[in-house]
């Protein structure tokens, strides 16, 4: 699987930073890139330690992985660098000269708009204030900033070059496909196309080169901010489900329903995925927590995830069962699956 790309299929906070650090503890990939932007949060929890990442790709924890910024990334650099130091990735992260950069003014701009804040519920990170910059060609990038020039790389050389090499790479989406600008809930959405084919023009890469696209679904649907969210449940009902969660980046409340077949059908039209993964599955059946194999699950839960590919009709070949990075049974890997 030489270029394999990792997205959302609902509103984003489906744990991708968990399936992205699980990939590179076991493929160990030479390359792994980060799309999107700061509004974005994976949480990667290893060894009894927690990571909350804005901008760092979630591989960071194979030590010989390179980690990479897109060029249609954003950051902030206070952002990264702050990052840089709590993952201790020092001089194995590399961002394009074309990175746009997040400026404060940004920020601000964001947070006293009135219709961003409150009609959309954006995390008000800036990043759409400076999307729009970028659009009208005044943004400034990496390159003009001579505290990133030891840090500048060619990432879609780079990319190319390793996958013609043999070598893995694993590109890291952010956000969810019903979050994107161009096929999300539209106004109530962020400010970049989430969907496979976005985020690898992100990179810099052809469809062509792809072999994987892993779609993540959690079990149950979150969403943060406005827009419709079917079968969303009350806070009490969330909560006696046990389903009850905060934003990474905001720390707002999320919204909750059950898993949802009909988007996640429409997902995997937008995505095309040649695989699925299934996270927090110990939230649906708690007895499967940290379990690490197939033979482990109760029938009732291996039933529902043979149900869940057939109806989709790919493959889930990875479940979640925990928070650590580990907890995952891996059906790539195992001989008795579904
Ligand atoms: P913005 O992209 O920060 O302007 O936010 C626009 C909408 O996308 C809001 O509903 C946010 O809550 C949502 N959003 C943006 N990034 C994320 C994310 O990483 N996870 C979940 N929701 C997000
Ligand atoms: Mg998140």
């Amino acid at each position: 699987m030489p270029l394999t790309v990792v997205v959302g299929g609902f509103f984003g906070d489906e744990g991708k930073g968990k399936v992205v650090s699980y990939l590179g503890l076991v493929d160990k990939p030479s390359i792994c890139v980060r799309t999107g932007s700061i509004n974005a949060g994976h949480t990667v929890n290893y060894g009894g330690r927690t990571w909350k990442l804005r901008i760092i790709p979630s591989c960071f924890l194979n030590e010989t992985t390179k980690l990479m910024i897109a060029p249609g990334a954003l950051l902030k650099i206070d952002v990264l660098l702050r990052e840089i130091e709590e993952t201790g990735t020092r001089g194995r992260v590399w961002i394009d000269a074309n990175t746009g950069i997040i400026e404060d003014r940004h920020v601000e701009s964001e947070r006293s708009n009135e219709y961003l804040m409150r009609t959309i519920g954006s995390t008000g990170q800036g990043v759409g204030a400076a999307m729009v910059d970028r659009v009208l060609r005044v943004l400034k990038t990496a390159k003009d900033y001579p505290e990133l020039s030891g840090f500048i790389t060619d990432v879609s050389r780079e990319v190319n070059e390793e996958v013609d090499r043999g070598g893995l790479v694993i590109i890291e989406g952010t956000q969810g496909t019903f979050l994107s600008l161009y096929h999300g809930t539209y106004p109530f959405v962020t400010s970049r196309d989430t969907t496979a084919s976005g985020v690898i023009s992100e990179v810099g890469v052809s469809p062509r080169l792809v072999s994987d696209v892993v779609l993540v679904f959690k079990s149950y649907v979150t969403r943060v901010g406005a827009g419709e969210l079917p079968g969303e449940l009350s806070p009490e009902e969330a909560a006696a489900r046990g389903w009850v969660e905060r934003g990474t980046v905001t720390g707002r409340p999320r919204r909750v329903a059950p898993f949802n077949l009909e988007l996640a059908k429409r997902a995997v039209m937008l995505n095309r995925p040649t695989q699925i993964a299934i996270t927090k599955f110990d939230a649906l059946f708690p007895s499967v927590r940290g379990r690490r194999r197939w033979v482990d699950l109760p029938v009732e839960a291996r039933r529902w995830i043979e149900e869940v590919g057939e109806a989709l009709r790919v493959p889930v070949t990875l479940i979640g069962t925990g928070e650590d990075s580990m907890d995952m049974i891996d059906l790539r890997r195992e001989v008795f699956g579904p």
